[in-house]
């Protein structure tokens, strides 16, 4: 039985992603906006305002000049549309560099929105940050593997957890992340054995991006997953709708109605 359906959605805390480890798989996707927002609430148990959003919706190359301004912009909209998925903030880059600018970043997070957690990449060099967020009573969700604000100075994006090394390193991270008191765990383009590992290792739930069916849920980029965002699809995204084709083709109805004034007709003029 489901935590939640369609038809009474819960409003899902922190605990309640907790509790859901080894019970049934944890879903989250991204949303920017209320307008999705409110399409994907109450059929996902978490919604992530990521900072991927400088990339999709800003069409910048890489998340790097995501600002705090921006991120909580789009975190109110989305709490405006979600109220039953509990919403994570991705605090952008630069902005968790010491405890203390991390606790008063965060803290603005929920003075200025209703988020319930903030997202943190990083392994265990950023446990510190993370123990200080937490023992201020702000919930955090830790973030390894591949981590899209690492970009610039790793080179690219890198598959991790190859190898007992990669993977003891990833293991060790992971249970800094936890110790620290972090609730959960974005596990982002490893191997699945990394994942497994990872996920077996730690008693708070996993989410993995590009890590396999074994860890506790899965997140997805949402313009990614139904086909909007068409620079590039990385192999671990599963497109389950044709967004842009879907888009363009209506678009092209309309520009064809307007232009041969089939559109307004008289269904739609006063
Ligand atoms: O910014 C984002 O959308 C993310 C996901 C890829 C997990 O961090």
């Amino acid at each position: 039985m489901s935590i939640h359906t369609a038809s009474t959605p819960k409003k899902i805390t922190v605990s309640t992603i907790r509790q859901m480890k080894s019970n049934e798989p944890i879903t989250m996707i991204t949303a920017y906006d209320a307008l999705f927002a409110k399409l994907f609430d109450g059929k996902v148990e978490m919604i992530l305002v990521g900072d991927s959003l400088n990339m999709s919706f800003g069409g910048n190359p890489d998340t790097l000049s995501a600002t705090m301004e921006m991120m909580l912009y789009h975190t109110k909209a989305v709490c405006n549309g979600a109220k039953h998925a509990l919403v994570v903030f991705d605090m952008p880059f630069g902005s968790y560099t010491t405890p203390k600018q991390a606790l008063a970043n965060a803290t603005r997070v929920y003075r200025e929105t209703d988020a319930q957690a903030v997202k943190i990449e990083g392994g265990k060099e950023r446990a510190k940050i993370i123990r200080r967020l937490t023992e201020n009573s702000i919930a955090v969700v830790g973030h390894i593997g591949l981590m899209p604000q690492f970009v610039r100075s790793e080179g690219g994006y890198k598959v991790k957890g190859k190898g007992a090394d990669n993977i003891r390193k990833l293991v060790e991270d992971a249970k800094a992340i936890e110790e620290a008191g972090a609730f959960a765990l974005v596990v982002e383009g490893v191997k699945s054995e990394a994942a497994k590992a990872v996920t077996e290792a730690i008693s708070i739930p996993t989410i993995g991006i590009g890590a396999g069916v074994e860890t506790d849920g899965q997140v997805l980029v949402w313009s990614d997953m139904f086909g909007f965002f068409e620079d590039f699809r990385p192999k671990f995204v599963k497109q389950y709708l044709d967004g842009a084709g879907l888009v363009k083709e209506a678009l092209e109805r309309y520009v064809h109605e307007v232009k041969n004034r089939q559109f307004p007709d008289k269904e739609h003029t006063y």
